[in-house]
């Protein structure tokens, strides 16, 4: 496997850990919690937040040299793809920001709301609202980094 290709399949499995991680729990643990209880959300989403910053690093690192491995700037930029990245680096600060407010403002919310027994109703509808759009701009950058390649 070249140098490239193994960079490639690392910025690959890193989107994979992060966005399949936030799948799931905006999925199968945000309903259950609103059903059986906060506690398991609380618990899975403290669990999930080192390898979800660990993927988001290996998203972030092989991505910066992704760009290195496109060719002179010249020709990323007639071919379109400097258009598209660009796009899709502000797409992905925004995904990090996000998830920054999800991991280090809500769920710290979500755990001192569970602490005191207050009622969790406003800090796991934040979460949700954050999940979605994490989820949904996921989508768009997918199409930018297989449109990039594409270029
Ligand atoms: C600063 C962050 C990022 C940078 C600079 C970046 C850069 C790149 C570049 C330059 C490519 C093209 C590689 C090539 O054709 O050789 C690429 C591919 C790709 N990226 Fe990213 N990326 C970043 C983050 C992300 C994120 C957050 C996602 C998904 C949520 C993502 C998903 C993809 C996908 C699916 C491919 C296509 C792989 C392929 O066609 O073989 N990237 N990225």
């Amino acid at each position: 496997m070249s140098g490239p290709l193994l960079v490639l399949w690392l910025h690959v499995l890193g989107v994979v850990g992060w966005i399949g991680g936030v799948l799931y729990q905006a999925h199968v643990l945000g309903p259950a919690a609103r059903r059986v209880g906060a506690e398991a959300l609380a618990e899975a989403a403290r669990r999930a937040r080192p390898i979800t910053w660990t993927a988001i690093s290996l998203v972030v690192l092989t991505g910066f040299y992704n760009v290195t491995r496109l060719g002179p700037p010249a020709q990323v930029l007639a071919s379109g793809a400097g258009l598209l990245l660009a796009g899709k680096f502000m797409l992905v600060l925004a995904m990090v920001a996000l998830e920054a407010q999800r991991d280090f403002a809500q769920m710290p919310r979500l755990a001192r709301a569970l602490a005191a027994r207050d009622d969790p109703g406003p800090a796991l509808g934040a979460i949700a609202w954050l999940d979605r759009l994490v989820l949904l701009l996921a989508a768009v950058v997918v199409y930018l980094g297989l449109a990039i390649s594409r270029a």
